[in-house]
């Protein structure tokens, strides 16, 4: 089997075809590439939708949810749809497949691929590695949108996507990322994906029970990225270029895990020191962790972020079905 050819991707060490399961795959120098075929989606979707829809008739997506989604599933579901796909999909797997009956996450994905003749599996998993095993018995691209508290990789792409629209590059950045940084699986994803870009700064903010992990810190290290832990919001966000906020992963924490306080709530008080020119971005859903109030600021771009996720997936689809 041939090395595939996803723009800006490749393949993942030890595991053949056109699966996405790490943010470890990101090509740095052709990801402007893709954030380019996005954009060209993206007008094409906005001048002929029809034209759009002939691109991809008879190919069809698998949208394999055994965690809850909003705009991972819907986007790449839309995704689909937008370039003329079918889309399929199981929502809480753990309860509406045979996966309540004890069937394997392997069968399902062998007989969605193999047997049905899928041509792309979109699969959130509630255990770290789901997407690699999946990957190891498939006949088809499998795109990780989430494995536990392991990785995001396609949202920490949609995230890079932004952070270029508004800045222009993904090097010598001063980013901030707070909240739940041990179990948040976008920020790990995130983290990861910048640590390749030379001259980026991390600061993460938060208590200390939520820290970023220490094999996350590892990576950083390898690559030579200074980094900084805090729990001073305020001060932290003096100087920023990009703030990525997230929710408390509650799901993920024993019940006694303390909820993040006042102080770890963005509002109009807590950025007095963003300068101007920053973004607040945040994976969505959005809690309490970010007020309302800030919603209307043009530094908070969180919708629009979520937006592009539609058109970066396209991208990584129309990529996918070429490879
Ligand atoms: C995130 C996720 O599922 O990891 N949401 C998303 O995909 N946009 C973030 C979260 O659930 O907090």
């Amino acid at each position: 089997m041939t090395t595939p050819t996803i723009a800006g991707i490749e393949q993942y060490p030890g595991i053949e075809g056109a699966h996405i399961l790490s943010a470890e795959q990101f090509v740095v120098d052709e990801l402007p590439v893709l954030f380019g075929q996005a954009d060209e989606l993206h007008g094409l979707f906005v001048e002929d939708r029809r034209e759009l829809a002939l691109r991809h008739v008879g190919r069809h997506l698998f949208n394999l949810f055994y965690e809850p989604s909003t705009r991972t599933r819907v986007s790449f579901g839309k995704a689909a749809l937008n370039m003329g796909m079918g889309v399929e999909f199981t929502e809480d797997a753990k309860t509406f497949s045979s996966a309540a009956k004890g069937e394997t996450l392997e069968d399902t994905v062998k007989v969605l691929g193999e047997e049905y003749g899928f041509d792309a599996i979109v699969l959130r998993y509630h255990e770290e590695g789901g997407a690699k095993r999946a990957a190891r018995v498939s006949q088809v691209p499998i795109i990780n949108a989430g494995d536990g508290a392991g990785e995001h990789p396609t949202q920490s792409l949609l995230d890079a996507y932004t952070i270029h629209q508004q800045h222009g590059r993904l090097d010598n950045l001063n980013v901030v990322m707070g909240g739940d940084l041990a179990k948040g699986r976008t920020v790990r994803s995130l983290a990861q994906l910048l640590a390749k870009f030379d001259g980026n700064k991390i600061t993460f903010v938060s208590t200390p029970e939520l820290q970023m992990s220490e094999d996350v810190l590892e990576v950083l290290r390898q690559h030579g990225v200074k980094y900084d832990e805090t729990d001073e919001v305020v001060d932290a966000l003096e100087g920023a270029d990009v703030v990525y906020w997230t929710r408390l992963q509650k799901e993920r924490h024993a019940s006694d895990v303390a909820a993040n306080d006042a102080s770890f709530i963005l509002d109009p008080d807590t950025i007095i020191k963003l300068p101007q020119h920053a973004q607040i971005l945040h994976p969505l859903p959005r809690v309490d962790e970010i007020s309302e109030l800030l919603d209307s600021d043009p530094r908070a771009q969180y919708f629009r972020q979520a937006g592009n996720g539609l058109y970066l997936r396209m991208a990584l689809l129309d990529n996918i079905l070429a490879a």
